[in-house]
């Protein structure tokens, strides 16, 4: 049985912690799938760790569509969620809704993520929910405002934007969002966001007090040639890949490979 929305906020009230990674390509979503991950995320972040992009700002709709499609063929037990990039929702209620009804119709992704929680965007929200489209919600550290929050920075220091943080989590949680990515907030934040919700929050550099935590894979992986401080790389794929490759080349060139 795949993972459901509902299922998610029964983990929380049990206090069973949710395990969330990013995929971009079917090899990898089966991998996470058949790992037992509980919800595959098809982040913008692909467009920097994919795509080669320096931000996720030039991703756009059909470069999402396109991954998640990728990814649906190889998920079949976890919950899977697909951001709506830059410019796709921002302009207008009615791009929203149409931007994620292609996502949900073109993909078969279960829900959306969008970024931000003031009060238009949460309108916004709580106008895909009726339509039937389940909403994560992404507080913090929004990459998308990168340009405006100047750079990749911590949110939410200052008792000021923290508790504006924690309002905007409280409306988001009423507009229907099922869950709340927290990014790269202090963790006496992350603590409070998740006490005052009853839906799940999902860190990533918000302390281990969250309901869940989420990791965009190619760090985990150590793939990028670059990682956020919060980020744990469990293994060094980056030097395995290139010790293979280059073990290939040399056979290659010293006709080794293939043997008689
Ligand atoms: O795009 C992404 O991968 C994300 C995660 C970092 C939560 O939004």
């Amino acid at each position: 049985m795949a993972i459901t929305t509902q299922q998610l906020i029964r983990f929380k009230k049990e206090g069973r912690a949710i395990a969330v990674l990013t995929a971009s390509d079917y090899p990898f979503a089966q991998i996470l799938d058949q790992a037992g991950i509980d919800v595959i995320l098809v982040g913008d972040s692909l467009g920097m760790v994919t795509l080669g992009y320096e931000t996720t700002l030039p991703v756009t709709l059909d470069e999402m569509i396109h991954h998640a499609k990728a990814v649906r063929r190889g998920v079949k037990h976890a919950l899977m969620v697909v951001d709506l990039p830059f410019m796709t929702y921002q302009e207008s209620h009615e791009q929203a809704m149409r931007s994620a009804g292609r996502v949900m119709k073109e993909t078969g992704a279960q829900a959306v993520k969008l970024e931000g929680g003031y009060a238009d965007r949460v309108t916004t929200i709580a106008q895909l929910v009726q339509a039937g489209i389940p909403v994560m919600g992404h507080l913090g550290l929004t990459p998308q405002s990168v340009h405006q929050v100047g750079g990749f920075r911590q949110q939410g220091r200052s008792p000021a934007e923290a508790e504006t943080m924690m309002v905007e989590a409280i409306a988001l949680e009423k507009a229907g969002c099922f869950a709340i990515v927290l990014e790269h907030i202090p963790p006496e934040l992350g603590l409070h966001i998740s006490q005052k919700l009853s839906i799940p929050t999902i860190g990533i550099g918000a302390g281990p007090q969250c309901d869940g935590q989420v990791l965009v894979t190619a760090d985990l992986l150590g793939l990028s040639a670059w990682q956020p401080p919060f980020a744990k790389v469990y293994t060094n794929l980056r030097e395995s890949i290139t010790q293979a490759v280059q073990t290939f080349g040399s056979e290659v060139r010293e006709h080794r490979f293939p043997q008689e």
